[in-house]
């Protein structure tokens, strides 16, 4: 077993399975370029406040600065059998500078360590996830674009509705991930704050200068109350949370392209690259990638859980529970940015089947809501529109219609004397849709400004 940074005080070492269980080496082995930030800016803050000598703190500075250059390079490898990844880099700083390496840990803990190279990993990571999620929204408006007057059904409780666009239906899904970007940033402006100084929860007796490693780390400010600062994994559960609530939108998503993909829907063609085969059944084209997105959304709503679970109970401040934070939300965050690498392509690629989509707005009978809109447009109080609408539903159904259109006009005005030649054109789909254009609406000109406005608001 590797020194540890506590051997001072306990002569008994953990037998090698009880260190394995309580190292974190494995999970935190990458934050490593974080800890050398961190290091360094506090090693420079110790010099600057004479707290170790000014050429100390150099030294420690450029040594930290070569081994951040060698993890880049690959060529400092991190040791799997230390503790952590605080006691590696310590360790390493030590190997090579004797006695200075051991000034570096100088009013700090590993309590602030930790919470500073989270932040700082976290600073680091989030805006490239936010970015694949802004991708994601570009490639969907790209297809919407293309799709703002293709005719589909619209639902409620899986049962066709009302006739809406292709368009309007894929801005729905951008809505939503655009609230899931503002989650992501607001997460990132609230952990804007730097912890180090706070020590193991008390700060410290030298005299740091606290606004000094925050600037030099790029937080605009410390953080306020030292507990807080090693108590506090707020922004974890907040990022958590982001996370479920997109995995949560791109599962839906998935799930409607699953039922769009089925033979009785047939509403979409996924590409071959982006469906898999089966071993036994030779026609099958499955929908897997979907699927697999659906179901890792489980992953992330767990993770949220971990961390709620693990926090809820903690005694302030910080307790070793915590350790167990960061693999739950490296988890969700790889899940979430993996998952919108697969989606964001099987989206580009899909071929949407216009005429089954078209098709499917008729039989039904989408177009009452539009034929109780035309007597009511004609003066009729609504709620006796809509009953006449649903009289002529049931004289279609008694006769065998599909549509209200196979009605005529005669019959139709045996339900109201309303009724004339123009409620034909009203009630065709790409009508009933392209009425519907108030702000918000599926109508193809407003599909088309909802793309525009959101391409304005992310500037995708
Ligand atoms: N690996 C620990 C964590 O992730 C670092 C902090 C350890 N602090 C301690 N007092 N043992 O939380």
């Amino acid at each position: 077993m590797a020194q540890v940074l506590w051997s001072g005080r306990l002569e008994e070492k953990p037998e090698a399975e009880a260190f394995a269980f309580e190292s974190s080496i494995l999970v935190d082995a990458r934050m490593a370029l974080d800890d050398v930030r961190g290091s360094r800016a506090h090693a420079a803050m110790l010099g600057a406040c004479g707290i170790i000598p000014a050429d100390a703190a150099a030294k420690l500075y450029a040594a930290l600065a070569d081994m951040a250059r060698e993890l880049e390079a690959g060529t400092l490898a991190v040791d799997a059998d230390v503790e952590d990844v605080h006691s590696f880099i310590e360790g390493v700083l030590t190997e090579r500078l004797g006695d200075l390496g051991r000034m570096v840990h100088a009013g700090r803990s590993r309590n602030d360590q930790v919470a500073v190279d989270l932040r700082l990993y976290l600073k680091r990571v989030v805006p490239g996830l936010r970015a694949e999620l802004l991708q994601t929204i570009a490639a969907l408006l790209d297809r919407a674009e293309e799709h703002a007057d293709t005719v589909m059904p619209g639902y409620t409780h899986m049962q066709r509705a009302q006739p809406v666009t292709l368009g309007h239906h894929l801005v729905a899904w951008c809505a939503g991930l655009e609230r899931d970007a503002g989650r992501l940033s607001d997460a990132l402006a609230r952990l804007d704050e730097c912890p180090l100084g706070a020590g193991a929860l008390a700060g410290s007796g030298l005299p740091l200068d606290r606004r000094m490693t925050a600037s030099a780390l790029g937080f605009p400010r410390p953080t306020l109350n030292s507990m807080d600062s090693v108590a506090d994994r707020d922004f974890a559960l907040e990022l958590a949370s982001a996370c479920a609530i997109l995995m949560t939108h791109l599962s839906r998503f998935c799930e409607d392209v699953v039922i769009w993909a089925t033979e009785e829907f047939g509403f979409i063609d996924l590409a071959e690259a982006w469906s898999t085969g089966s071993s036994i059944m030779p026609q099958k084209k499955n929908p897997d990638f979907a699927e697999l997105i659906r179901g890792k959304a489980g992953r992330s709503v767990g993770d949220l859980v971990t961390l709620l679970t693990l926090m809820k109970g903690l005694p302030y401040a910080y307790d070793r529970d915590m350790q167990e934070d960061k693999e739950a939300l490296f988890d969700t965050l790889d899940t979430t940015r993996a998952c919108l690498r697969i989606f964001r392509p099987m989206m580009a690629t899909a071929r949407f089947r216009k005429e089954r989509m078209e098709a499917a707005c008729t039989g039904g009978f989408l177009e009452a809501t539009d034929v109780a809109e035309y007597l009511v447009r004609k003066g009729l109080p609504f709620r006796k529109a809509h009953e006449v609408a649903a009289l002529v539903v049931r004289d279609c159904v008694a006769a065998g219609q599909r549509t209200i259109a196979e009605r005529t006009l005669e019959e139709l005005r045996a339900r109201s004397e309303l009724f004339d030649a123009d409620l034909y054109r009203a009630i065709v789909p790409a009508s009933c849709a392209a009425a519907r254009s108030l702000p918000g609406g599926p109508a193809p000109e407003e599909v088309r400004r909802q793309i525009g406005e959101l391409r304005k608001r992310l500037g995708v």
